[in-house]
């Protein structure tokens, strides 16, 4: 478990910082907080002090308990959140005027930023320009959530729900540090299962839950990507801007045709239907005969027929989901798709892949590269995957 040291500044969000803190020390990090003086008059210091059982440090006095030093060697990593305009202004300027920027410009740990402001304080051009200054500099700096803000408007600037930082927190320290490798790559990425009708209120479908998918959407754009998530149905909630969802194998496949040529890196990992039924009924079929035939008829291969589409510069990615001969049957799917690397996952093993928060998977690439990545949750995996292939991806 991790030292880390919680920023707070002055904004509303403050009082989700405090449910953060709680999460944090739950997860069992040791968490010591500093506070700008703005932040305390919207949360009581003692409320951190309680809950991190440690002294809440706002002041860098001389003869304070602790200095801006101590506090940031100390630190694995600095969590600023909510991160102000005005801090982050003065953190992007290398200003040192309160504990916890001067902590900030002492630190060697990796720094992670949650900005939370009203939207115009965000867009602004002086907020984007500091912002773009701290992520050139290695820090992660979230994009702020849509939603109703604290000034009762609607827009970008709300704090990220303390569980997702929670999340990205146990990733980055994980991963370790990780630059936007992928600004200016745009990721169409299916996820999920497809339904297929039987009747009206039946129908066909697979345990696939789009975990899996949905990591590697969110990978892609903490990574820097522009990111289109097609969601099959039974969709988790995505937090991605752009999620299109896509019911049957059918709009799964024309949502991908539609889409897949504007893409940089194609990500096929959705568990489509290989069948659907010849005559779907449009009522419900009643329950008098002892027996029913469905004819089933097979589906369009949908990363096959991408694939054809397939430009230079584009780089697609296929998931085979198998259960036997898994090896022998990925390397057929890698050459017959024509695609650039096919992961493997088995879905035999009930504790990975399919509906699981964990997975285990065997990439091979195109160029004969093997790599095993063994079982981690998928949220951790989808990085380690992407990061392994970027080179290759930013290369065409
Ligand atoms: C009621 C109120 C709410 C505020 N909310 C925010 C906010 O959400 N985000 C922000 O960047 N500034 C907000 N501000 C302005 C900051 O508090 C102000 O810029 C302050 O100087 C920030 O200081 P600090 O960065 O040292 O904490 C708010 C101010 C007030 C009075």
């Amino acid at each position: 478990m991790s030292n880390i040291l919680l920023g707070a500044t002055g904004g509303i969000a403050c009082y989700k910082a405090v449910y953060l803190l709680r999460l944090l020390k739950r997860a069992g990090h040791a968490v010591r907080v500093v506070m700008t003086k703005d932040a305390a008059r919207f949360v009581g210091p003692l409320t951190f002090e309680t809950l991190s059982e440690s002294p809440v440090y706002i002041e860098s006095l001389r003869g304070a308990p602790i200095d801006h030093i101590a506090l940031s060697t100390w630190a694995d990593l600095f969590l600023i959140a909510p991160a102000s305009a005005n801090t982050i202004a003065k953190i992007a300027h290398g200003l040192a005027d309160n504990l916890l920027t001067a902590a900030l410009l002492a630190t060697k740990a990796d720094v992670m930023l949650y900005p939370a402001m009203n939207e115009a304080m965000f867009l602004n051009s002086a907020t984007q320009t500091n912002i773009e200054t701290l992520i050139s500099r290695g820090y992660f700096v979230a994009k702020p959530a849509s939603g109703e803000l604290a000034c009762l408007e609607n827009g970008a600037g709300r704090l990220a729900e303390p569980e997702e930082i929670l999340e990205q927190v146990d990733i980055r320290l994980a991963i370790g540090r990780f630059k936007p490798l992928f600004a200016g790559k745009r990721f169409l990425i299916t996820a999920g299962a497809t339904i297929e009708a039987i009747d009206a209120v039946r129908y066909i479908s697979n345990y696939s839950s789009g975990k899996m998918g949905l990591a590697l959407a969110l990978a892609a754009e903490n990574l820097g990507g522009d990111v289109e998530l097609i969601y099959g149905a039974r969709p988790l909630k995505s937090g991605l801007k752009n999620t299109i969802y896509a019911k049957s194998a059918e709009d799964m496949r024309q949502a991908v045709l539609e889409r897949v040529e504007k893409a940089d890196v194609f990500i096929m990992n959705a568990a489509v239907a290989d069948y659907t039924p010849r005559h779907p009924n449009r009522e419900k079929i009643k329950k008098t005969a002892d027996s029913i035939n469905l004819e089933l008829v097979k589906t369009v291969d949908i990363l096959k027929e991408a694939a054809k589409l397939k430009r230079r510069g584009q780089f697609f990615i296929g998931f085979a989901a198998e259960s036997e001969n898994s090896e022998e049957n990925a390397l057929k799917k890698l050459k017959d798709k024509g695609v650039d690397l096919i992961a493997l996952n088995d879905v035999s093993n009930h504790e990975i892949g399919f509906n699981s928060d964990y997975n285990e998977i065997t990439a091979f690439f195109a160029d004969g590269e093997r790599v095993v990545f063994a079982k981690q949750p998928k949220r951790i995996l989808a990085y380690r995957f992407l990061l392994h292939a970027a080179e290759r991806i930013n290369s065409r």
